[in-house]
């Protein structure tokens, strides 16, 4: 049984996607903790209520981004992951603790990246007139918004879009994709060549969304 540890800054629902994939499709895995930078991040809840544990690591409590990152790695290594999983966690990391859970830990990101890396990916799309958006996970390395992807799920921009309604339609493909790609994670199903993700059955990385 493999163990996996969910970081969340928010609203938590990627990870409330995953926590009901892994329960509904008897993955060979548990959600061992939920940990958040941020006490009143309304996921902590939904993740009590199912009985997982939580802690807090407020970032707020420590000097550097150095010092908070090897006090969130610790507790994160008391649930000994195999599986790492960023879900909304809205925090720059060091290349220390990248580099601690390489290849063991995954992001999901609300665009088609490489394209729009950061902040306000729908408005920027929208602003560019890109006429397909869409989420990617990709696995985590130190540089922000990048590394091999996993899987992407492509939406079209709609004709008067707001960003609102764009991060709406993103975020159903981002519940598609992101327990899909922790799934082949957790069953050992990737490899990276060249940093390309592959998957061993040759299963699609990609899907597509109304
Ligand atoms: C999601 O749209 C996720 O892609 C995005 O934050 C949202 C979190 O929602 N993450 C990033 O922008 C990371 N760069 P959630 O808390 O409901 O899962």
């Amino acid at each position: 049984m493999k163990s996996i540890v969910i970081l969340i800054s928010g609203r938590g629902s990627n990870m409330e996607a995953i926590v009901h994939a892994c329960q509904q499709e008897s993955w060979p895995a548990r959600i061992a903790a939920v940990i958040s930078n941020k006490a009143d991040a309304s996921g902590l809840r939904f993740a009590a209520e199912q009985g997982i544990a939580t802690a807090v690591v407020d970032h707020k409590a420590f000097t550097s981004r150095e010092a908070f990152d090897a006090e969130l790695a610790k507790v994160i290594d008391v649930f000994a992951p195999d599986v790492v999983v960023l879900a909304g966690f809205m925090r720059i990391l060091t290349e220390g603790f990248v580099r601690h859970f390489e290849g063991r830990m995954l992001n999901v990101h609300p665009s088609l990246l490489p394209a729009f890396p950061g902040l306000h990916t729908h408005q920027r799309a929208i602003e560019a007139g890109c006429k397909l958006a869409g989420a990617t996970v990709h696995f985590v390395t130190p540089e922000l918004d990048h590394g091999p992807i996993v899987a992407q799920a492509a939406v079209p921009v709609l004709p008067g879009d707001t960003p609102e309604a764009l991060s709406a339609r993103v975020l159903v493909q981002e519940h598609r994709v992101y327990p899909q790609a922790v799934r082949w994670l957790v069953e050992d199903a990737l490899s990276v060549q060249g940093g390309v993700v592959h998957h061993r059955d040759g299963h699609s990385q990609l899907s597509w969304g109304g």
